[in-house]
């Protein structure tokens, strides 16, 4: 019988620390949720002593998901194994991954350590973690350099001291798949205990080899991937899971192995995270990009229409991709777009209503038709920009010309006052952003500014994504609207929005330091 081969998504860890603007914690939540239905076995969440809202998003991601284990990383340092387990404490059952360097050229230039020592704070982080769980998960940071009698040496170590998961990662994608596979095969060889332990591999793609090394490690007897969706992560990225998981389903012949995947939930989860994270897919990205499944050539086509397994070895549908239907309209009722999103995989806690019908009738009206993605990007961004925010656009006007200067009027709700102030740019959205940046007095300086068309021709509607830094800190925000000029003001404003919140979180956490001394 195939054994199964467990997911250990990262998404929102390793994928998330590479992310030009962190998210906010509801947006990680989004993911968490997405992910629990793609029904990955473990998410590993963050990273929780590396900032309060770090800790705050896995504390809110352990409370709320139930089938899948949550897990939080930590160094091999007593005070980050006890903030990671005291964020993960509100999930009945959760993992802590400790890591620690194992290479020779980590473990001297980062750590000024010798291996003896590195041996001794292995056992020690072990034996330490333990006391909030027995799923403990250890690994080898920079394995893919690391000496194999070394590996071997810590690997038995860790198991003997408590770990029931090593990770073996290749940190900076040094490796190629046959060495990579016999790293693992070694393990199992040399390591008298190893069939104790759960063998994981996490695998950096920096030489375009990722998924091709994890699978090497299947084939090794690895029992556990990590990855991310869309493969994001450091550098170039991670092993991109649902490469990994749709070479399991279509290979299972040769590799004997099975995920416990809902596959057709792959396409949306992907969309959902390239969306959150505003790491837009290539279009010839393997199983989700967007010409994953077109067909080009005239042979190809005529292939296809004769027999779709001339040229697809898989199909759309098994991902979960669906033709998009047009038939919404501002005469449809609410049983409509609920259909519509039911069809699409969502159910109604993942969206509010109320909100995503008013929208809804608004681009309903100004367009006619609105089509599936449509809705899926309105219940999205819809969701980024509540009524209850702190900054409200009431109104805005703009005068630009090919000769000469910009002018804008914008007024603003910040709380319940009303603030106008009219500036000049070098156009239009120029001076909205300085009429914004002057009302709300917040010093911001625009990082990146970027404009795609979600839909087809003029139907299109104008997603517009900015990245904001703003006293050090980056800061995503979306906006999406028929007219440019409004999805560019709408992506300010929830920028505003986010840089208010995390001051708001900055000021509280202060008042209560003070209020405890
Ligand atoms: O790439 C890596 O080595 C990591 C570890 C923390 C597992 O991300
Ligand atoms: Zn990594």
């Amino acid at each position: 019988m195939s054994q199964q081969i467990i997911i250990f998504d990262t998404t929102l860890r390793d994928g998330e620390q590479s992310l030009q603007a962190s998210l906010n914690v509801k947006e990680k939540l989004q993911i968490a949720f997405a992910l629990e239905r793609l029904g990955v076995d473990i998410m590993e969440v963050g990273f929780p002593i590396s900032s309060p809202g770090d800790f705050e998003s896995v504390r809110t991601i352990a409370k709320q998901i139930k089938n899948s284990l949550v897990c939080a990383l930590a160094r091999c340092v007593d005070k980050d194994i006890d903030i990671a387990a005291e964020a993960l404490k509100v999930a009945k059952n959760f993992r802590i991954h400790i890591f620690l360097p194992t290479s020779t050229v980590h473990i001297q230039s980062k750590l000024n350590k010798n291996f003896n020592q590195i041996i001794e704070m292995t056992i020690h982080a072990i034996h330490y973690a333990r006391k909030y769980t027995d799923d403990i998960e250890f690994s080898c940071e920079d394995a893919g350099r690391t000496t194999i009698d070394n590996l071997c040496r810590i690997v038995e170590i860790a198991i003997q001291s408590g770990a029931s998961t090593i990770n073996i990662p290749d940190t900076v994608g040094y490796t190629i798949p046959n060495q990579f596979g016999q790293i693992i095969a070694s393990l199992y060889n040399r390591v008298p205990i190893i069939d104790k332990a759960i063998i994981s591999v996490h695998c950096h793609n920096d030489l375009g080899m990722a998924v091709g090394n994890a699978i090497s490690a299947i084939q090794a007897g690895a029992r556990q991937i990590e990855g991310t969706i869309n493969g994001i992560g450091e550098r170039a990225g991670n092993t991109a899971l649902e490469e990994v998981i749709m070479a399991i389903k279509v290979r299972e012949d040769l590799l004997n192995v099975h995920t416990n995947i809902h596959c057709q939930e792959i396409y949306r989860t992907s969309q959902v995270i390239s969306q959150l994270c505003n790491m837009p897919i290539p279009a010839n990205k393997a199983i989700v990009g967007s010409n994953a499944f077109s067909h080009s050539s005239g042979i190809h086509q005529d292939g296809v229409l004769k027999n779709r397994k001339n040229y697809e070895i898989m199909t759309p549908e098994s991902i979960g991709l669906k033709d998009i239907k047009l038939n919404l309209t501002s005469r449809s009722g609410r049983a409509a777009v609920k259909y519509h999103m039911q069809a699409m995989g969502y159910q109604e806690s993942d969206y509010d209503m109320d909100k995503l019908y008013d929208v809804f009738l608004e681009l309903a009206d100004k367009k006619g038709q609105v089509f599936d993605y449509d809705l899926e990007a309105l219940a999205f961004i819809n969701n980024q920009q509540e009524q209850s925010e702190f900054f409200r656009l009431k109104c805005f006007n703009v005068h630009s010309s090919s000769s000469g200067i910009a002018t804008a009027l914008v007024k603003l709700y910040c709380g319940e006052k009303i603030c106008a102030y009219s500036a000049t740019g070098n156009g239009p959205i120029d001076a909205i952003y300085e009429a914004l940046t002057h009302i709300t007095k917040l010093s911001i300086n625009l990082e990146k500014y970027q404009l795609n068309a979600k839909g087809n021709g003029r139907n299109a509607l104008g997603q517009v994504d900015i990245v904001v830094s703003y006293e050090g800190r980056n800061f995503h925000g979306v906006g999406l609207d028929t007219d440019v000029i409004e999805s560019s003001v709408k992506a300010m404003i929830h920028v505003l929005n986010n840089i208010w919140r995390a001051k708001q979180v900055i000021i509280q956490r202060k008042y209560l330091q003070k209020d405890n001394h």
